[in-house]
């Protein structure tokens, strides 16, 4: 049977891309940045996934006002990186999982959970530089990557309890997949961060901190706060880190297992407009 062996967040700020494309990695303002993924890098290169269920939000690139999924399953074969006004990153195509993607689609939606199908989509930076900041700059990507888009761009994007709940059906999904695979789940987004209005640039340090060990210690709680929280406090894209309980609700001790070992934890700030977070959260084997 397929297993979900780990959960990873992150952050996906475009500019964290563009450093990497542009070789400025290296530069005093970045290399602390990159530095955080240093441990992360080491740790999925030494026990590589078979496939990445990746948790992001499209920027208006794949979609639009015309088209709006709450949630977006990508069942295609493959997703070009998208062009997001710079023409599109200089990074392998991504591989999709269809019968593996098949499958979480014939179970989560007979889970009761509404989702949209996805056979043609190009992918933007929430999907494209979490790839690169853990698997580098590699010619191709290194396993199957199931794209999994989710709203929280225009209004109204699903609650944190939604979230979570939608994640417990893809742990139960995935692991009814009659295939040997390690399957880790990713979400990506936030932290605190405010791109528009007159709070632009607002960042929350103390509210992240809480964020990251609330997610640890109490996913269930956390996930009944409400969208008004993570607006005022984390700021008008900080509704990204909804998500994150997308990846929360699919580990093993939701479902009564085992806590999770956490692997890796980094904050930093600033990288462009944005708070970086990173959590590795690992079941126990
Ligand atoms: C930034 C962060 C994001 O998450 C995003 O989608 C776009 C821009 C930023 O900090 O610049
Ligand atoms: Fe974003």
């Amino acid at each position: 049977m397929a297993r979900i062996t780990a959960s990873v967040y992150t952050s996906h700020v475009p500019a964290i891309g563009a450093a990497l494309d542009q070789g400025k990695s290296g530069e005093p303002y970045w290399q602390p940045v990159f530095a955080g993924y240093d441990f992360a890098k080491q740790w999925i290169n030494d026990d590589k996934p078979d496939v990445v269920f990746l948790v992001y939000n499209d920027h208006a690139t794949a979609f639009s006002l015309d088209l709006i999924p709450t949630f977006a399953l990508g069942t295609g074969a493959e997703f070009k990186p998208a062009d997001e006004g710079w023409g599109p990153r200089p990074v392998p195509t991504v591989v999709g999982h269809p019968e593996l993607a098949a499958h979480i689609a014939q179970s989560v939606i007979q889970d009761d959970f509404d989702l949209t199908l996805v056979n043609k989509m190009d992918v933007d930076h929430g999907l494209t530089v979490p790839l690169s900041l853990m698997f580098g700059q590699p010619e191709a990507w290194p396993c199957r990557v199931i794209p999994f888009a989710v709203n929280v761009v225009q209004y109204p994007a699903p609650s944190g309890r939604r979230c979570f709940k939608i994640g417990q059906a893809i742990r139960k999904a995935v692991e009814s997949f009659d295939a040997d695979l390690k399957v880790q789940i990713w979400s990506t987004g936030g932290m605190s961060h405010q791109l528009q209005g007159a709070r632009a640039g607002l960042i929350n340090c103390e509210w992240d901190n809480r964020f990251l060990d609330r997610l640890i210690e109490d996913p269930a709680g956390l996930a009944q706060m409400p969208h008004i929280d993570y607006v005022r406090e984390a700021g008008s894209e900080g509704i990204e880190l909804v998500m994150w309980l997308i990846a929360r609700g699919a580990m093993a001790d939701v479902a009564g297992g085992p806590s999770p070992i956490v692997r890796q934890r980094f904050y930093h700030v600033p990288a462009s407009n944005t708070a970086v977070g990173h959590l590795i959260l690992e079941n126990q084997a």
